[in-house]
């Protein structure tokens, strides 16, 4: 028996679960779900990720503590997992005392080792604010190709990487202020003492070759940099005991989280920490995504190796998720969150699609929505529950037959397979096990339908012959819901339940069943729906949308608008809604944008409300606009106004804008989504 601590990455406090993490979660729970059936002494620990400044602005905006966040969102994302059927041994947060004890054993060993460095670093400092800002909370005018607007480390249009003292005008995320270089003094851990034991580490078959070739060829290569461990206050974390003021930076803690969830479990289940952490006979595999290699393959190793706590015997990397080709995006409703998901479908619908996708390489999964409902309808209710469904019932009253019938070696066969199905799944390489396990039912199904068995009980002297075909038939059928266990739990489960005998081990899948009652077929898997689909999407966006209402109104507080504007311009005397009406107000499109030579003011509009509705308009706002930049947006048009002669032709409308005049006239346009014709009010 293999004794085996397996770990998701933890998940950001800051973040909603969403399908893209469940990509992690699901592949971990498979691996983890199989080695429990293989009989392993298996744990599977996760945590929340809740250091950082992020959590003490958002605290902060929220009007509570750090620690009442952690406990709501944590509360939020396990429930979510469950809903997955993600089954952790124990799920922690990294604020813990139980990490906290971690944390200190591990830094005291980089002190005993002479592992850490001091050095003076230069950060943008926010003034009004009163925190040092890190690289995602700055943005401002790339050094080198000068484009507006970019973050602190790197740029979106030149990809020039730097740090955010070299942005020019550099502007802070969090107060909008012009932040400003300070220095601190910030403690590294010198990783390059320990470039010889990762040269070896990371090439002994660790990590998956791409992830090793790369670190090879391309990090370990050079002598590696100091890793920055540390952060002045404010930062919401653990103050680092010997400088004091100073705290662990939250990529320093978050992997101790693996440690402090065991040890928090071993406490509560009366076992010793070192039995899973400093035992040679203990296996360690994390399960990550490709964006956090480095941590994991670098800095990780390294904090291990010095305080003596086991190394990962394996650190297994998935690429992204992306949905119908795309990365998830808010605004197309493929930015899906579990709960949501949880709304309208299935999880072992999204568990088998993932795991039919997934392998052991570095590779980005596609869930194309289409593709998604297909294979799940194809492979499990067409073909692996539906051996069941068609034969169940014939058996009811007599149950399976006392011998195992002559069936041509389908069972011996899907039982030899078995030691292949599991190395699969021990591989990783889960869409391989799906493909194989899918060659059995296949192989099935046309036993079922050639021996009719529907037909065979409108005859009694068939009765014999209808028992051994549906033996045969659900034997197999058990045996597909033992190798589909780790994917689909439930089904196992329903399985179990029809024959009276539970599903606890892949060994069962050796043996058929025989000379037992079969209990009443109950239904076990539900077609995926397309339109539970598009339901699914729409929510997303609907989330989306109200969510940017949500943050832009919590920073109201945070924005000092003038009065002079309203000053300027008091409020118009009351209307009714009756008067309101009156004036018709329809989205347009400009279509056609140009000069008028002769007026100093004036651009002249062709604006479309669909169809071949066209309006002229002239619009006093040559000051402002460039028409060739207008051509072709959404703007609002008074439409119900009457047409006015001017000296250059008919007005047939007004475009609406606001401010005073000159350069400052701000035309207004709908949100994405709105047409042209449709009416506002
Ligand atoms: N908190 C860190 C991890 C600390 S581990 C000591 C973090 N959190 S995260 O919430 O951003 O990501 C958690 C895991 O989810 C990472 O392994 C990441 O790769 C994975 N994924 C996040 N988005 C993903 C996709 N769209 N697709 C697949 N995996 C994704 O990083
Ligand atoms: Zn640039």
């Amino acid at each position: 028996m293999r004794r085996i601590l397996v770990t998701s990455a933890l998940p950001y406090i800051n973040g909603h679960i969403h399908l893209g993490y469940l990509v992690e979660a699901i592949q971990t729970d498979i691996w983890v779900r199989f080695q429990k059936l293989r009989g392993h002494d298996v744990r599977y620990f996760c945590a929340d990720d809740t250091h950082g400044t992020a959590t003490m602005l958002r605290a902060k905006s929220e009007g509570r503590t750090e620690a009442e966040l952690i406990a709501a969102v944590s509360a939020e994302h396990q429930q979510d997992l469950a809903g997955f059927g993600i089954s952790f041994d124990h799920f922690s947060n990294t604020d813990s005392e139980a990490s906290r004890e971690i944390c200190h054993d591990i830094w005291k060993a980089l002190r005993a080792t002479d592992m850490i460095v001091e050095k003076d670093v230069e950060q943008l400092f926010d003034i009004q604010e009163g925190i040092f800002l890190a690289d995602r909370f700055v943005r401002g005018t790339c050094p080198k190709c000068k484009s507006p607007d970019q973050p602190g480390d790197n740029c979106s249009k030149c990809d020039a990487t730097y740090t955010p003292a070299d942005l020019i005008d550099p502007v802070s995320v969090v107060s909008g202020t012009r932040p400003e270089i300070r220095n601190a003094v910030h403690l590294l851990v010198n990783i390059e003492k320990l470039h010889s034991f990762l040269d070896e580490w990371t090439q002994s078959g660790t990590l998956p070759s791409e992830s090793a070739n790369y670190l090879k060829n391309f990090f370990l290569t050079e002598p590696l940099r100091d890793w920055d461990v540390s952060r002045p206050a404010p930062y919401f974390g653990f103050e680092i005991p010997d400088s004091p003021g100073n705290y662990w930076y939250v990529w320093f803690d978050a992997p101790i989280g693996y440690i402090g969830a065991t040890n928090e479990w071993c406490a509560a289940n009366g076992t010793s920490l070192d039995d899973w952490w400093k035992n040679d006979n203990a296996e360690i595999h994390h399960f990550i995504g490709k964006d956090i290699q480095y941590f994991h393959t670098l800095f990780w190793p390294v904090m291990l190796k010095t305080a003596g706590y086991t190394l990962p015997t394996k650190v297994r990397i998935h690429g992204f998720l992306t949905v119908d080709g795309k990365k998830m995006s808010k605004s197309d409703g493929t930015y899906i969150k579990a709960a949501t998901y949880l709304n309208h479908l299935d999880p072992a619908a999204l568990r088998y699609f993932y795991a039919s996708r997934l392998s052991s390489k570095v590779e980005d999964i596609d869930l194309n929505l289409e593709e998604f409902a297909t294979k799940v309808n194809t492979d499990l209710v067409g073909k692996v529950v539906n051996i069941a469904s068609r034969t169940a019932k014939f058996v009811a009253d007599v149950g399976l037959s006392a011998e195992y019938p002559d069936d041509g070696g389908f069972f011996a066969d899907a039982a030899a397979q078995g030691d292949a199905i599991a190395e699969a799944y021990e591989n990783t390489d889960y869409s391989r096990a799906m493909r194989m396990i899918i060659d059995i039912a296949d192989k099935v199904n046309p036993y079922v339908e050639s021996n009719a068995p529907w037909e065979l009980r409108k005859d009694p002297a068939n009765a014999q012959k209808l028992q051994d075909v549906c033996t045969v038939a659900l034997n197999v059928f058990r045996q597909l819901a033992i190798y589909l266990a780790p994917v689909l739990p439930q089904l196992a489960e329903q399985a179990g339940e029809l024959f009276g005998d539970p599903i606890t081990s892949w060994e069962q899948a050796r043996k058929p069943l025989l000379g037992r009652p079969v209990n009443k077929f109950k239904h076990m898997m539900q077609r995926v729906d397309l339109k539970k689909i598009e339901a699914m999407i729409e929510q997303s966006k609907e989330e989306a949308a109200a969510e940017s209402v949500a943050t832009t109104s919590s920073e109201t507080t945070k924005w000092d608008d003038a009065a002079d504007a309203l000053a300027a311009e008091p409020l118009a005397s009351e209307i009714t809604i009756d008067d309101f009406m009156k004036v018709d107000l329809r989205v347009a499109r400009i279509v056609e944008a140009k000069e008028v030579p002769e007026a100093r003011k004036l651009v002249q509009l062709t604006l479309s409300l669909g169809g071949d509705e066209r309006r002229n308009v002239f619009a006093g706002i040559k000051s402002a606009y460039d028409p060739a930049d207008l051509i072709g947006r959404l703007v609002v048009l008074v439409a119900n106004l009457a047409p006015r002669k001017m000296k250059f032709g008919v007005s047939e409308g007004m475009v609406i804008a606001s401010g005073p005049g000159g350069e400052d006239i701000y035309l207004l346009s709908p949100d994405s989504g709105a047409v042209p014709g449709q009416r506002v009010h």
